[in-house]
């Protein structure tokens, strides 16, 4: 082929135009020359001269407070190009600078390395950068994705309010690790094709590690993973097919990671890089903990648990009472009845004897297993089938061994529930929070089936009343036990309107996994194992994602939603206004959730200062700003028409002016257990914690955050604030010091006296954790269990090593007591391990 060179044909018309225009604007009359030319038959122009303006890499991980890989710039000439380009970068955050002014030059064939240094403040997401390369005319440009993830955490803490939590089936999220999708010792298990959804998918831990920064562009701080422990490794045959436990609720060994998961030899490599990843980013980690059985008793393993290793507890050959590692008894029947509850067994799962020494060591080594590898907080599985009493002592030996937050899964309908009582009741007393099931209840109703919002504004209500600390509830719509949202009813705009109100509610959030992509299967309805979907894209452009990621930044900036009041501030059935308010910082959300209505907002108040507000949320789900006048602090709001589907969330949080406390945790502890106080507020300079009458210096202190060891004190309830450096007084929190650390003890009666229908026997004594001789409903142990009337026995944990007295009492549902007539009983409560005592009534 003949190649032309356009000069030779046109010297002059070159010269003069090199003179006229400058060189660069021949390139393109060179190009015009070269189009005309080829038509005639002519020498082609030489293609013109550019570049390309490459980066490597193309998205950044970077969290607060940290310097970013360096990204490699790189302007590559094409076609002999030999000029500078001039670059510039844009579509960075205040709080982001570059090691480059945000202009520069770069030679032709040159690279230049940029690093991002991100800011303290700067908020959790993904920001697309740009770097924009010209040199006249031509021009190239490149892409980059800083995702901005949280500060590095180097503790675990006692509050958990302001985490967001999203909740991950491991083996459905991603598959970061081939090698561990069919391991030798469990063969068959898997299926590549993901169409047997009793099998492993590959999912694994080192796939959550690979997605961090989806999930801190998310603006995700916590994330919950299905139990990671080892599972077993035949596969439970049901009607002729295989079960494998992908969702990892039939432990094999609850002191090694499942080898699907991690790798062939049990280790805890994979689940240790993942949970190292994961604080870098500031992301918590939540381990799902099964105590009340090992797994099925049927097929399978038929119940066997190992310890790291080696034989430990057989199901099938078990002794006898009172040396029994297992319960074995029928399956419940009766959900309502507190002693199958406990004490029978949850469908065929081997249900574990937490009152066997062995046992009870076993789960707590478990536990503190898990802490020792960094792990910040734990979900309690069927903390309603385990033995209740036994539960405190269990959260005990985590508070006991370091600072963390445990919540438990106590499954139920609503607040008019059987056993809610006892639901709050063991919430405020064992040291655990729960999952928030009620407004669970009550959301699914509103958001999937058309309920009315005054079904959720009761159950807030109700349940701010009767626990302790509502702002610990761990609050959901969807998980991985009942169909997703989408599945009842398929309308993306509901599932946003119910996010958004999730992450502005009181409690503490979890986001199932694949929400934000609005992911669901509704084969038989969307029921287990429909639900637990294999993750098909990590979409960052959703509506749900963008809006997980404002509302959970808003957790982080406005303590409101952490730890603040809620006060229903308009409602009908359609639309809800909640106010949050925390001292002056003030959140006021408005969902309208009706296909086709606006309503006319009128005669709604606030707490925000009278101003103008804009929309938090940008009109992202199609909000917009209000006036607010003066009202003398119930100010109000001028009317406006809030369309159909619309959310809109209008925020002040102006910077303390005293020291203000929002939580404290946990709500109970012994002696030298480290607690944590949370808020703002307190300064810089460390001030002093005041607990009851004693005041002293805490172990740390920071403007948010305080914590110190639990004072020798006379056990009991206390009122805890701080003082400042500066001598401002905050307010005061409650804190219930026990005796000391708790034991499980069994506690038997023979001949108690008869009672009638809604009467039962409890359990009172002396110390603080048996109701300091209160016989009150809430305070005094129980009800007890009456498998064997007139014998009534109860596990309660203890102080260990303290001499206790106690008595019982039958008490009415209306509160009625016929106390023992004693004379009161004594116990030595061992110094370590399980006690039991029983006496005559
Ligand atoms: C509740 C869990 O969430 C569920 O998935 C599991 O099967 C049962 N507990 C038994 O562990
Ligand atoms: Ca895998």
């Amino acid at each position: 082929m003949l190649s032309f060179k356009p000069e030779q044909f046109y010297p002059e018309a070159i010269a003069r135009i090199e003179s006229v225009f400058g060189i660069r604007r021949l390139t393109l009359f060179l190009l015009f020359l070269s189009a005309g030319c080829n038509g005639g038959g002519s020498n082609p122009p030489p293609p013109p001269q550019s570049f390309l303006l490459s980066a490597s890499p193309s998205s950044l991980l970077v969290s607060q407070t940290a310097t970013s890989v360096p990204v490699t710039l790189t302007a590559t000439p094409v076609n002999g190009f030999t000029g500078s380009v001039n670059v510039t970068i844009s579509g960075l955050p205040n709080g982001v600078n570059s090691s480059t002014s945000s202009t520069f030059t770069l030679a032709a064939g040159a690279s230049q390395m940029v690093t991002f240094m991100v800011g303290p403040s700067v908020a959790r997401a993904n920001y697309p950068v740009t770097f924009s390369g010209s040199s006249g005319s031509p021009s190239s440009s490149a892409a980059v994705t800083l995702t901005v993830s949280g500060a590095p955490l180097r503790t675990t803490t006692g509050n958990f309010k302001q985490q967001v939590i999203y909740q991950i089936v491991t083996d459905r999220f991603f598959d970061g690790d081939p090698t561990n999708n069919d391991p030798p010792q469990s063969k068959g298990l898997f299926d590549a094709t993901k169409t047997n959804w009793q099998l492993y998918w590959g999912g694994d831990l080192a796939g959550i590690q690979q997605k961090m920064a989806y999930l801190a562009g998310m603006g995700i701080t916590a994330i919950w993973i299905s139990p990671s422990v080892d599972n077993i490794n035949v596969a439970a045959i049901f009607n002729g097919a295989p079960f494998a436990p992908y969702h990892g609720y039939w432990a094999r060994d609850m002191k090694r990671t499942e080898e699907h998961f991690g790798d062939v030899n049990n280790t805890w490599t994979a689940f240790d890089n993942m949970v190292t990843a994961a604080h870098q980013n500031g992301i918590r980690v939540i381990v799902d903990f099964a105590p009340n059985h090992s797994n099925p008793n049927d097929a399978g393993e038929m119940g066997a648990l190992l310890d790291t290793g080696q034989p430990f507890a057989s199901y099938s050959n078990d002794p006898g009472p009172p040396n029994n590692l297992f319960h074995h008894n029928p399956t419940i029947a009766n959900f309502n009845d507190p002693y199958q509850l406990q004490y029978y067994t949850l469908v065929d799962l081997a249900d574990l004897n937490q009152d066997n020494a062995s046992i009870d060591k076993y789960l707590k080594d478990s536990l503190l297993q898990f802490q020792s590898h960094g792990v910040d907080a734990f979900r309690i599985d069927a903390v309603k089938h385990a033995t209740w009493g036994w539960e405190y002592s269990f959260a005990n030996a985590a508070f006991t061994a370091g600072p963390t937050f445990l919540f438990g899964e106590w499954f139920q309908g609503g607040t008019t529930d059987t056993l809610y009582f006892d639901s709050h009741k063991f919430a405020n007393h064992s040291g655990m929070s729960l999952l928030d099931f009620p407004l669970a209840s009550a959301m699914r109703d509103v958001f999937a089936n058309n309920g009315d919002f005054h079904e959720i504004d009761n159950t807030v209500t109700q349940e701010n009343i009767d626990f302790s600390s509502p702002n610990d509830l761990v609050t959901f719509f969807d998980n991985h036990d009942i169909p997703r949202l989408l599945s009842v009813n398929n309308n993306q705009n509901r599932l946003n309107e119910a996010l958004a109100l999730l992450l502005a509610c009181r409690g503490i959030p979890v986001v199932l996994y694949g929400d934000e992509q609005y992911l669901h299967n509704d084969t038989n309805g969307g029921n287990d194992p429909y639900n637990r979907l294999w993750m098909s894209s990590f979409d960052t452009s959703t509506t749900a994602y963008k809006l997980i990621d404002l509302m959970a930044n808003l957790r982080q900036t406005n303590p409101a939603l952490a730890y603040g009041t809620s006060l229903q501030r308009w409602i009908n059935a359609d639309v809800y206004i909640l106010e949050r308010q925390f001292f002056g910082d003030v959140a006021l959300i408005a969902v309208n959730k009706s296909e086709t209505t606006s309503y006319n907002i009128t005669g709604l108040f606030t707490a925000l200062s009278p101003s103008s507000y804009t929309d938090y949320l940008n009109g992202l789900l199609g909000g917009f700003g209000i006036t607010v006048a003066n009202g003398s602090g119930n100010n109000p709001v001028t009317a406006f028409s809030l369309p159909p589907h619309t959310v809109a969330v209008w925020q002040s949080a102006p910077a303390a002016t005293a020291p203000q406390i929002g939580s404290i945790g946990p709500l109970l502890g012994q002696s030298r257990i480290s607690a944590t106080i949370a808020g703002e507020g307190f300064g810089a300079t460390a001030g002093k914690v005041v607990f009851g009458s004693t005041s002293f210096a805490a172990s740390s202190w920071s403007d948010t955050t305080v914590t110190f060891p639990v004072p020798g004190v006379t056990p009991g309830s206390y009122n805890v604030q701080l003082t400042t450096n500066s001598g401002a007084t905050s307010n005061t929190v409650s804190f219930t010091v026990l005796t000391g650390p708790l034991i499980p003890v069994t506690f038997t009666v023979n001949n108690a006296p008869s009672t009638a229908a809604g009467e039962a026997i409890f359990l009172t004594g002396n110390v603080v954790e048996l109701g300091a001789n209160s016989t009150t409903l809430d305070a005094a142990v129980g009800p007890m269990l009456a498998p064997n009337p007139p014998t009534w026995f109860i596990d309660a944990s203890v102080p260990a090593g303290i001499t206790i007295q106690f008595l019982f009492a039958k008490i009415a549902a209306n509160g009625t007591v016929t106390m023992e007539p004693g004379p009161v009983h004594t116990y030595t409560v061992p110094s370590s391990g399980v006690g039991s005592v029983t006496v005559n009534w």
